[in-house]
């Protein structure tokens, strides 16, 4: 590689491995906090939402689930959350979705 091809490229190295960690506002860790603080808080077995992990649902069912604009029975806890959480959220469940590759159950 000539010294000059080197100088152009390793800028523009920096510069995507930096836009790479800028664009990582969703994030499938935040997500697990979110629905941790969130929706555990109700969804747990003796809760009043009940038992409800991420694995319960296929990523289509979760996808419905955030085009309702309401909870069921709980309206308001969407818009609690911030743009990136819900991101977030909706990352962590899509991950960890019944026909996810990786399920993992959530505590
Ligand atoms: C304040 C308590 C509470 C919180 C917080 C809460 N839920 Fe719920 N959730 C409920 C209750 C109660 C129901 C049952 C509502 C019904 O069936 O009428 C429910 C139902 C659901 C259902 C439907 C269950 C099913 O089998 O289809 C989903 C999915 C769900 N909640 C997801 C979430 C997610 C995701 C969060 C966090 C963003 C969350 N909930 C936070 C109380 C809560």
């Amino acid at each position: 590689m000539t010294r000059t091809l080197r100088l152009v490229l390793l800028p523009l190295l920096l510069l995507s491995l930096s836009l790479g960690t800028a664009g990582a506002a969703a994030n499938v860790k935040v997500g697990k906090e979110v629905f941790q603080n969130n929706c555990r808080t109700c969804h747990t077995a003796s809760g009043e939402g009940g038992a409800l992990s991420p694995a319960e649902k296929t990523r289509a069912q979760w996808r419905r689930f955030f085009k309702k604009t309401e909870h069921p029975g709980q309206p308001g806890i969407f818009q609690q959350l911030s743009e990136d959480e819900k991101k977030s959220l909706r990352l962590f469940l899509d991950h960890n979705a019944a026909d996810a590759d990786h399920a993992e159950t959530c505590g």
